[in-house]
Formats: C-alpha cells, sequence, structure tokens
C-alpha cells in the first residue's frame, strides 16, 4: 500500500499530519464545524454507542467488496464526498483527487463549487464520477450547469438541500476567510460570470423537478436527509437514492449524529432506494456499522483533503485503501464474507448491547 510521506496509520491521525502542510484559515475552513460543534462531535460518538454482532468459526473469507449504485461502480463500498476548493491544499486540486479515486476504483462526487471546472475535473481520469449540485438564484445557469454535466459525462446528480445558507462558522468569520471563484463560476477567459451565483435559499421539492427536467434522465440522489420524514417526501417524489448527511457537521449544529439519524433514515426507507451515508467515517469500522445499519454506500469527506495535502493523488488513494483495508479486518473477524453478510449483522447498541 502508499503511504503518504509522513506515513499515518489511520485517518484519525492525518488531521494533525496535514496542520503542518494547510495555512490555518483553510484548515480551520475545512476542519472545524458549526455552531459549537455539538453535531461533529457526536458524527464521531454515535459510532461507539452501536457494537459488532461477531460470530466465529464461520469458515469464510474476505470475498469481493465491489459496489454497483446507480449505474455507477466500485472497489468498495466508499465514495469521495463532493467538497469544494480542494485548490485550497494542493495545486492539481480536484484533477488530482479524481486521480486517486480512479486509482483506488471508485467514485468520486464532485462540487458545484470545485476549484477547477466540471469538464476539467471529467477530463483527468476516466472514473465514474457524480455531480453534486448547489442551485444558485441563477436559474439558467443552474440550467446550463446540469446541461454541462450530463454532456460531460457525470453518471448521477447529487441535489445538495441543507445549504439554503452558511452554516454558522465563526473560525471563518475571525478569519476573514475568502474562498477563489469556483470554476464553474467563470467565463473562458476566467472572469467571474456577471450572474448572481448566492445559492438559492428557497429550493423545496419543485426544484428537484427542476433538476430532474434539466439533467437528461441522469439518476436523482439527494444529499442532506436526516429525518424519516424528509425521506419519505422523497420517496414519494421519486428520487433515486437518499445521502443521509449533516454536511459533517458544518450547517445546522445541534442535528443528531449522522449515524443515528442513518438508522431512522433506513428504517423508513427499507431498500426501496439506495442509501448513501456521510458524516464523521474515519474507521473501516465504521464503514461497517453504516452498512449494517443500512447503508449501501459511504462518502468520505475531510480525509480525503488531507490526503490530497499531504501526498497529491496517492494521497488520495491511501486514504480510501486505509478505510478498506480496516473495513475488511472487520468483516473476517466478525465472520462477514460478504456485504450482504454485514446487512444481515444486527448492531448492539448502548448499554442494552449485553441483553440482545
Ligand atoms: C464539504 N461538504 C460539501 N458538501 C457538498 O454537498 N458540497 C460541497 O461543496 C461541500 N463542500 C465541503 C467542503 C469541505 C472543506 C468539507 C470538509 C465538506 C460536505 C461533504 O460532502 C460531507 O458531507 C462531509 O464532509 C462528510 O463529513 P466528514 O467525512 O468530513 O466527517
Ligand atoms: C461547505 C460548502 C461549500 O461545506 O458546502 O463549505
Amino acid at each position: 500500500m502508499q503511504r503518504p510521506s509522513p506515513p499515518f496509520f489511520n485517518l484519525l491521525e492525518l488531521e494533525a499530519l496535514a496542520a503542518k502542510v494547510i495555512a490555518q484559515p483553510a484548515l480551520d475552513y475545512i476542519a472545524r464545524g458549526a455552531g459549537d460543534e455539538q453535531t461533529l462531535r457526536e458524527n464521531r460518538t454515535a459510532f461507539s454507542r452501536a457494537f459488532v454482532d461477531q460470530r466465529i468459526l464461520s469458515g469464510t473469507v474476505v470475498q469481493s467488496l465491489d459496489t454497483h449504485i446507480l449505474g455507477s461502480q466500485a472497489r468498495a463500498p466508499i465514495m469521495v464526498s463532493a467538497m469544494a476548493a480542494h485548490g485550497l491544499v494542493h495545486a492539481d486540486a480536484e484533477s488530482a483527487t479524481a486521480r486517486g479515486a480512479e486509482a483506488f476504483g471508485t467514485l468520486l462526487g464532485v462540487s458545484t463549487v470545485a476549484t477547477q471546472s466540471l469538464e476539467q475535473i471529467a477530463a483527468a481520469s476516466p472514473g465514474d464520477k457524480w455531480f453534486q449540485c448547489y442551485l444558485t438564484r441563477d436559474s439558467g445557469f443552474n440550467r446550463e450547469l446540469l446541461q454541462r454535466a450530463k454532456a460531460a459525462g457525470y453518471k448521477a446528480i447529487v441535489l445538495t438541500a441543507d445549504v439554503t445558507v452558511g452554516g454558522n462558522r465563526e473560525h471563518d468569520l475571525r478569519n476573514n476567510l475568502r474562498l477563489p471563484t469556483p470554476g464553474n463560476f467563470l467565463d473562458p477567459q476566467g472572469h467571474r460570470l456577471p450572474l448572481d451565483l448566492s445559492f438559492d435559499s428557497s429550493i423545496g421539492l419543485a426544484s428537484l423537478d427542476f433538476v430532474r427536467e434539466h439533467s437528461g434522465g441522469l439518476p436523482l440522489v439527494v444529499k442532506g436527509v436526516t429525518t424519516a420524514a424528509d425521506a419519505r417526501a422523497l420517496l414519494q417524489h421519486g428520487v433515486e437514492g437518499i445521502q443521509v448527511s449533516n454536511h459533517g457537521g458544518r450547517q445546522l449544529d445541534g442535528t443528531p449524529a449522522a449515524f443515528d439519524s442513518l438508522q431512522r433514515v433506513a428504517a423508513e426507507v427499507r431498500g426501496r432506494v439506495p442509501l448513501i451515508f456521510d458524516s464523521g467515517i474515519r474507521r473501516g469500522l465504521d464503514v461497517f456499522k453504516a452498512i449494517a445499519a443500512g447503508a449501501d454506500l459511504v462518502a468520505v469527506g475531510r480525509p480525503i483533503l488531507y490526503g490530497l495535502a499531504l501526498d497529491g493523488w496517492q494521497g488520495v488513494r491511501a486514504v480510501l485503501e486505509q478505510l478498506e483495508t480496516e473495513l475488511r479486518v472487520v468483516m473476517q473477524l466478525s465472520g462477514c464474507a460478504t456485504l450482504a453478510n454485514i446487512r444481515d449483522t444486527p448492531l448492539l447498541h448502548g448499554p442494552l448491547a449485553g441483553n440482545r
């Protein structure tokens, strides 16, 4: 396995390593959360309230982790979550992340507000990519952006619905953080488009129809779901996938841990559409628990940017490999040869775990 220099042995220690190479305001933007960071902390803590029902003597070894989802393919149920501004941490920006995801063999979420344009990122690697859409106040621009994503070969649209306004991020205010203009917001000469490209605060269920109408038949995933009620509404609206997420604790502080939300949403969805899960994944064990709780695929955020900062595309690949390696150990030790076996493994919860 390739390891960035300096080496790392788990994703939790990456932040401290990356802090040596990322400027403080950028590190605050990436690492920190909204408000008192209650949700950011809970995203990690919640995993420690669930336990694995280990079986022994299963007579099997771990098999392929191949994952097929909404027409895309991954070598493991682990993808790169869409994030803004990879250029903050590496000159090759999202192109390097795309190469790393491709080298590992998984799909890449590409943000509307990426440093590079969606076409540049599409051209950087042949791997499957999903376009993460933010709707701006300019509907003509929104329409063109969706058409461009389809034309550039993206395999799905992920509409992020939890950013109707930026979260309360005090560190960014204190640092007076100014992100560079996203590549998608520039004209061919590199000038900012003369449009109102602030995010549309009034997105609603009708926005799903708009996205669908202009994205040429691509499957639609809605990201930012935390409640069973919203999942129910989305199913009624015919979405193809649901991404349970609290944006890594960056948006509404005080929402429950994403892992707790996952369990409630999964009980509502009951396998009718694929569930993607993000916010807090740092260990293969977390991936295992998310799948046991009903996720089909997990998405990883911050550690990917740390890997990118430390070692470019190889750092991205190393982060993904670390998670897969850990997941395989957990599977082997718990008697799960396949992802389907994980889904059949009940999780044990909290102090009652011993009573099951
Ligand atoms: C994000 N995230 C995000 N999500 C999205 O839909 N569009 C975006 O442009 C961004 N931008 C962004 C920037 C940075 C620096 C971070 C850290 C995150 C949220 C991301 O997709 C994901 O939901 C969380 O990062 C997952 O949590 P973890 O893995 O970082 O704990
Ligand atoms: C963020 C926005 C861009 O989390 O989604 O910073």
